[in-house]
């Protein structure tokens, strides 16, 4: 391998590893997609970019994830049910920048039983706590690929 494809080889990486690091959002963690859980604080701390994902875990039998606007949000009422996601894991990749809302169409889910999130997605690569420490990693991962491919090119 010559000196430059290497250095090309390696910058790939760095730039690969910092891409690789938009981050993913289980939501509701461990309990998932379910009644009784309280999305809104769970959303709360988090800072959620464009190219994040949802991560939507729920039983499809039980419920499902409607995409809606603010108004449908606060009324809960849905459309049809063929346009609910319902593989039981979706992961929703986060497009554009804005409020995003979140339902189970389900039964009461909505209403009653606080299966609704909303988020507000920022913009890629804004500054922020919780991505610093993502390009430490990143910057870490970079450094010791340069130096793997370094070694694995010289000796
Ligand atoms: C959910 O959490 C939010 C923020 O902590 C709080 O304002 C709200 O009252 C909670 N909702 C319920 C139903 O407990």
């Amino acid at each position: 391998m010559t000196y430059s494809r290497a250095i090309y080889l390696a910058i790939s990486m760095v730039l690969l590893s910092s891409v690789a690091m938009a981050a993913d959002h289980v939501v509701g963690d461990e309990k998932g997609w379910t009644v009784d859980f309280n999305y809104t604080q769970w959303a709360q701390d988090k800072v959620f970019r464009v190219g994040d994902n949802l991560v939507f875990n729920y039983d499809n039998t039980k419920h499902n994830v409607f995409k809606v606007d603010g108004k449908l949000f606060q009324s809960c009422t849905f459309p049809s049910e063929n346009e609910a996601l319902s593989t039981g894991k979706d992961v929703i990749q986060l497009k554009t920048e804005g409020r995003k809302w979140y339902v189970c169409g389900k039964a009461n889910h909505c209403a009653a039983r606080q299966m609704k999130l909303v988020i507000n997605v920022l913009e890629e690569g804004a500054p922020s706590p919780s991505s610093s420490a993502h390009s430490i990693v990143s910057s870490i991962f970079g450094v010791i690929m340069v130096a793997t491919i370094a070694i694995a090119t010289f000796f």
